[in-house]
């Protein structure tokens, strides 16, 4: 039988090299090229790692030519929408799905935790209207450092356990405060009576005192189940999605033995850029700036144009070369909740007209350019009345769990090692 090995072969002097193909438990299989440097002298090279796997993991796994996403083996749609986005949560941090008792626990807990330390509070002050939340979300994860400094003995499973709730618990807040704060409204703190996600929606919608917006008929416009369950099935969409390019910023952080929390920081940084997590904002920016189906084809050209550094928003995935099944399943979520979150059928009609013109348009076919988790997310989130400038912490607080999941592994990989790449000189 052949070994389970890979020869590389210098043509320049017939010199090979022979390295142990490694399988994973589903996807490609690795060859192990780490010995290459002190064999050959030479590096391997491979900007953007497109061709290379920086760890292994048991956290996620998605087969991007047959649509296929899993965390921790359960996949997507048996997920989003069906188990709450802190049973899943919990999934992902474990490596389970909890039991009545323990998911019930493992929600109280949460909400306890949701509170910021007063002097952490003080931190918004110093920032000025009009910061985008996304600033002050850094700045604060950042600051929860300073706060923070228990709890960091990994080597004990309780502590460890606090360390990764407590930033769950509190993302939410932080992104809620740092809406408020940026357009001067007083803060709202959270309601322990008031799950998650529905939580987030009132910290974000509460008038000072805590009552909701009253209406002419005397009462007062509560929160809607169906606005809280839309809204926690895309926090799961948007939960994990293993080395996308602010988790390894996450994993490169943590390499250095750095505090979790500033780990943290550095993803949300990572995530706002516009080709990551950045990209829901500026989907809705484009989808208003195409403003009338007839425009549409002049936008799609553009993307086309290799001059025109122009790209569509909401479309291409490294991984995905076919359908993302996030994106399948934002697009269901958009039909359920049409009519009854009264979702802005003008923006949803340039979207499928966008997506209609795309996926028939050679060039996005022949490049796998298919829309993305962002390209759906944006039209439900508006008709969920939260602003634009929150797309991209809304995939903060979603992609939380993962990011302290991915540390964590980390952590508690033995080989792991600092990240440390090489590079191709080429200058004097
Ligand atoms: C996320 O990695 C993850 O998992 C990320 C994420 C997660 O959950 O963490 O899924 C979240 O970040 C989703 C992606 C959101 N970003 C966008 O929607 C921004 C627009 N998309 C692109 O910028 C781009 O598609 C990327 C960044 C998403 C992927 O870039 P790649 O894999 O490096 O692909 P590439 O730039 O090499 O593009 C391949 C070709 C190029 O053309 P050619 O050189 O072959 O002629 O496709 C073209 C690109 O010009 N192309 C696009 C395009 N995306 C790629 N052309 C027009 N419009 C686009 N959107």
């Amino acid at each position: 039988m052949a070994k389970n090995t890979f020869t590389l072969t210098d043509n320049r002097n017939g010199n090979s090299y022979e390295y142990n193909v490694i399988d994973g438990t589903r996807g490609p299989s690795v060859v192990d090229i780490s010995t290459f440097y002190k064999d050959s002298g030479m590096f391997t090279y491979d900007p953007g790692y497109t061709s290379t796997a920086s760890c292994d993991s048991k956290i996620t796994f998605i087969d991007g030519e047959n649509s296929e996403l899993r965390y921790r083996g359960y996949d997507i749609g048996d997920l989003a929408g069906k188990k709450s986005f802190l049973d899943v949560c919990y999934l992902l941090m474990r490596g389970e799905l909890p039991g009545k008792e323990a998911s019930e626990n493992f929600d109280l807990e949460i909400r306890h935790r949701s509170f910021l330390n007063e002097g952490l509070i003080r931190i918004f002050d110093a920032l000025p209207d009009g910061a985008h939340p996304m600033a002050t979300m850094g700045a604060a994860t950042m600051a929860l450092a300073a706060f923070y400094k228990d709890h960091l003995n990994l080597e004990d499973d309780k502590q460890f356990k606090i360390m990764r709730r407590r930033i769950v618990a509190k993302m939410p807040t932080i992104a809620a405060m740092a809406y408020r704060n940026s357009i001067g409204t007083p803060l709202i703190y959270p309601d322990v009576n008031r799950y998650f996600t529905e939580n987030f929606l009132y910290m974000l919608r509460a008038y000072p005192g805590g009552t909701m917006k009253r209406l002419p008929d005397g009462t007062n416009e509560e929160i809607k189940q169906i606005e809280v369950d839309a809204l926690d099935a895309i926090f799961t969409l948007h939960a994990d999605h293993e080395q996308n390019a602010s988790t390894t910023t996450v994993r490169n952080v943590g390499s250095t033995e750095a505090h979790p929390y500033v780990a943290i920081s550095s993803g949300i940084a990572a995530l706002w850029g516009s080709a990551h997590g950045g990209a829901n904002e500026k989907v809705m920016d484009q989808l208003k700036m195409i403003g009338d189906i007839k425009n549409v084809p002049s936008f799609i050209a553009k993307a086309k144009d290799r001059n025109d550094p122009f790209r569509l928003m909401g479309f291409g995935h490294r991984v995905y070369k076919n359908r993302d099944p996030r994106a399948e399943c934002l697009k269901g979520l958009q039909d359920q909740l049409k009519e009854a979150l009264n979702l802005d059928s003008k923006l949803l009609d340039i979207a499928a007209a966008v997506e209609e013109a795309a996926l028939n348009d050679d060039y996005f076919k022949d490049r796998g350019l298919y829309p993305n988790i962002d390209f759906y997310s944006g039209v439900i989130l508006t008709a969920l009345k939260i602003p634009v400038e929150m797309f991209t912490p809304i995939f903060v607080i979603g992609r939380t769990p993962g990011w302290i999941a991915q540390w964590s592994e980390l952590k508690q990989d033995p080989k792991s090692k600092i990240a440390r790449p090489r590079q191709l000189y080429t200058g004097n």
